[in-house]
């Protein structure tokens, strides 16, 4: 029997139904003795059963089989939730199957602090605000109005809860597994799969196993094991693989600490990762309002939410982390697999060129902004206040993860020594970390180079504040709290001292304790708009001559030959990330219109076909029929506009960071057939496949460096009938001389995939199945 536990408070007809996932696993593995990883067990009983199919352990590849699986929840932010409910809506289904949210965290940009912003915010996207609270109450789902919180310290406040499976339309939704539930970040596509009751398609991923001893010490947290890991695997080595850590080290962490693990887990490209249920969860659970889920969880500890005993056996790689030598870490500039060990970091800065002085110093983003993380830094402040030096020396932005933990902060006096420090306090949104910042204190326009140190997750270039000259370091907020006082990146608080103004003393910092949860949390406004039961009286309104909102066209559906003699828009130089080819901060204005948001389609693209090294020349190409060189989105319109179809080629990893589907909307929109790559990031090739866009890979890397100028290519083996699931396609190129040779083309499509391909697109087949 299903208890009468709901997955949430917020839920209360959704039950947390651990016997169901139990019985489903043991079908699943039909007497088999093999012990499962976490994992495993999370995934398989979550499993899409039908008459027709029944999962079978001995069926199932890691890295082979696509699995077809039933999440408990999706959640959306702002910035994702405009096109996911566009595209829900045009799939034609009355309401969402299964729990849905929506989080407004990611448009409201940063200025001069949390009343302000929140307050112009509200009025600047009041017409996307509306949109969303219409349709959410239309369609069965919650709304987290702006301000309630950034959408992964929400989920983790009210929804996570162990043993579930979340997919979220952010990359970071691996949030989750510090509360011991598989979150996985997807496209918004994907998303509308869930939330229509079709099963949602994952290639059974590899687990990395992260054994963890000892115990944190010193000034290292939890952001120093990411910090390490990424590291170790770099920007893609997590890339199809959940990272799963097992060890004694797991007890001793906190729930929102191993939150900041998992989180930043995507900054490896990993599918996601999770830690076992530990006593610590189940305080999280129980502070939060959930103490009847922690105890069901205790009941089902051993069986279901934790790796079988010699599991160990069966990850595909081991990674050994001996937490009582942990150093802190600082990485960057530009990626955060730029890993610099504390000790390292002086010579690192000193051998760079990267500004020594910090131009702003920021705690916050989803990664870390939990009462333990404002607490820490708070402690440094009180030290720096006792030993003389009332204010820091470097502007100073934190922002907490929640209403709850601002409004328990404030209530602690932990907001107003902040503030008495000089920290601004914004708002419980994104800000800075997605380039929602109208930054003043350096000349973005003009690229003024500088440094920035922050708590965030993620560093690419522009990040922040769109200055490709901004260097941006990701660390634990106690080190960013430290950098704040000493004003230079090559501050090493263990060794170093601060001189106090006026004094002859100096202030050498010890390392904040940790205090995992307050006492109580204080509850701070109400900002959740519930789901309304019934909604079939109730309609959704986008105004026409709406600038930010557009109702979707469906794409054509395959058009035969359309992949003959392309000319390529675009050869990718180097990494290209969803940042690069569809730029966030002034752009999520027009995440929920198509038309215009095309025009930044590449416009951070670095294009091989031009000279290197002028910034200038991002985001520009030569125009195939005409050879001028122009905007890459204007030279596309003007091919679509005149019926020639078009390709990208693409470097390694393309496509990495967040999970925007603009960033493959937008090329399907302007006329583009196929993206050639060396390698794809697993969420943008899924996105790519379902807009109807045909991600391949060189099955020799080596013939990406062969693409030159005023080449044109055919694609051989796509049309319907001739492309099957595992066999090659190839690539004929035909050069400005007149020279012709081949390439082989690997490509990932499932049976069920290649559906979408021929209908036009993932949605165009969800309808096509419902009208059927
Ligand atoms: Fe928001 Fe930054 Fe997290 S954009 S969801 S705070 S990674």
């Amino acid at each position: 029997f299903a208890s009468r536990v709901p997955i949430s408070p917020l839920n209360p007809d959704s039950p947390l139904d651990y016997d169901r996932q139990i019985s489903q696993l043991e079908a699943v593995k039909y007497g088999s003795q093999r012990p499962l990883t976490l994992t495993e067990k999370i995934l398989y009983s979550h499993l899409y059963t039908s008459p027709d199919h029944a999962w079978n352990l001995d069926e199932i590849r890691r890295g082979e089989t696509l699995l077809h699986l039933r999440p408990d929840r999706v959640a959306c932010h702002d910035a994702t939730a405009t096109m996911a409910l566009l595209q829900f809506i045009s799939a034609g289904l009355p309401k969402v199957q299964i729990p849905t949210t929506v989080h407004s965290d990611h448009l409201v940009v940063s200025r001069n602090g949390a009343e302000e912003d929140l307050k112009r915010g509200r009025i600047e996207h009041q017409e996307v605000y509306a949109f969303l609270s219409s349709a959410a109450k239309k369609y069965g789902i919650g709304w987290w109005k702006p301000g309630a919180g950034i959408i992964h310290t929400t989920i983790f406040e009210n929804y996570a809860f162990p043993g579930g499976l979340i997919i979220g339309t952010d990359s970071h939704t691996p949030n989750a597994g510090g509360m011991g539930m598989l979150g996985i970040g997807v496209g918004g596509s994907d998303a509308v799969d869930a939330m229509a009751g079709m099963p949602w398609e994952l290639m059974c991923p590899e687990v990395v196993g992260v054994r963890l001893t000892g115990k944190l010490n010193g000034w290292a947290s939890t952001k120093d094991i990411i910090c390490k890991l990424a590291g170790i695997l770099t920007v893609s080595g997590g890339k199809g693989k959940v990272i799963e850590f097992f060890g004694p080290g797991c007890a001793s962490l906190g729930a929102t600490a191993m939150a900041t693990v998992c989180n930043m887990s995507a900054e490896i490209g990993s599918t996601s990762c999770i830690l076992p249920y530990s006593d610590s969860m189940g305080r999280y659970l129980s502070a939060t309002k959930r103490e009847n889920i922690a105890q069901e969880a205790n009941r089902y500890k051993d069986v279901l939410l934790t790796a079988d005993e010699g599991s160990e056996h069966h990850y595909d790689d081991i990674i050994e982390i001996d937490l009582d030598t942990l150093e802190p870490h600082v990485n960057g500039p530009f990626t955060p697999d730029l890993s610099h060990p504390l000790s390292q970091l002086k010579e690192a800065v000193h051998n760079s060129n990267w500004p020594v002085n910090v131009s702003h110093a920021m705690v916050g983003s989803c990664t870390n902004s939990s009462y333990e993380d404002l607490y820490k830094t708070s402690q440094l402040v009180s030290q720096a206040k006792a030993a003389g030096l009332p204010r820091v020396r470097t502007p100073f932005m934190v922002s907490p993860g929640s209403e709850d933990i601002r409004a328990t902060a404030e209530a602690e006096g932990i907001l107003q020594s902040l503030r008495d420090a000089g920290a601004v306090i914004l708002s419980n949104t994104c800000g800075p970390c997605v380039g929602q910042w109208d930054r003043t204190d350096v000349d973005v326009k003009g690229r003024e180079r500088n440094t920035v140190v922050s708590s965030f997750n993620r560093n690419f270039v522009g990040r922040h504040d769109s200055n490709p000259e901004t260097c941006s370091f990701v660390t634990s907020p106690e080190m960013v709290t430290a950098f704040a006082y000493a004003g230079r990146i090559d501050f090493n608080p263990i060794s170093d001292s601060i001189a106090v103004d006026g004094s002859t003393s100096q202030l050498r910092f010890s390392p904040p304790t940790s205090v995992e949860l307050p006492i109580a949390f204080t509850i701070g406004d109400n900002l959740y708009q519930a789901p309304v039961k019934n909604a079939a009286h109730l309609s959704v309104n986008i105004d026409p001559q709406s600038d930010r909102l557009q109702l979707l066209q469906p794409f054509k559906s395959w058009e035969a030959d359309s992949v003959q003699d392309m000319p390529i828009l675009i050869k990718v130089a180097g990494k290209c990330t969803t940042d690069h080819i569809s730029p966030a901060g002034p752009w999520y204005k027009y995440r929920g219109h198509l038309e215009h948001i095309s025009n930044n389609m590449l416009l951070a693209a670095s294009n091989a076909f031009l000279p290197s090294g002028d910034s200038k020349l991002l985001g520009h190409t030569v125009h195939p029929l005409n050879s001028t060189t122009g905007v890459i989105h204007e030279v596309a319109r003007d091919l679509r506009d005149r019926n020639v179809k078009w390709c990208i080629v693409g470097d390694w990893n393309y496509g990495e960071g967040s999970s925007r589907e603009h960033a493959a909307l937008e090329p399907r929109y302007l006329g583009g057939v196929a993206i050639v790559a060396r390698s794809f990031a697993r969420i943008h090739e899924t996105n790519l496949k379902k807009q109807g866009m045909l991600p391949l890979t060189f099955a020799d890397p080596v013939d990406y460096d062969k693409i030159v100028l005023g080449d044109r290519v055919t694609l051989v083996g796509v049309e319907e009938g001739e492309m099957q699931p595992g066999k090659q396609v190839g690539l004929r190129v035909q050069t400005k001389e007149g020279r012709v040779w081949e390439a082989k083309l690997n490509h990932s499509y499932s049976e069920r995939q290649l559906k979408w391909l021929r209908a036009g697109s993932a949605l165009n087949h969800i309808k096509e199945t419902i009208l059927s």
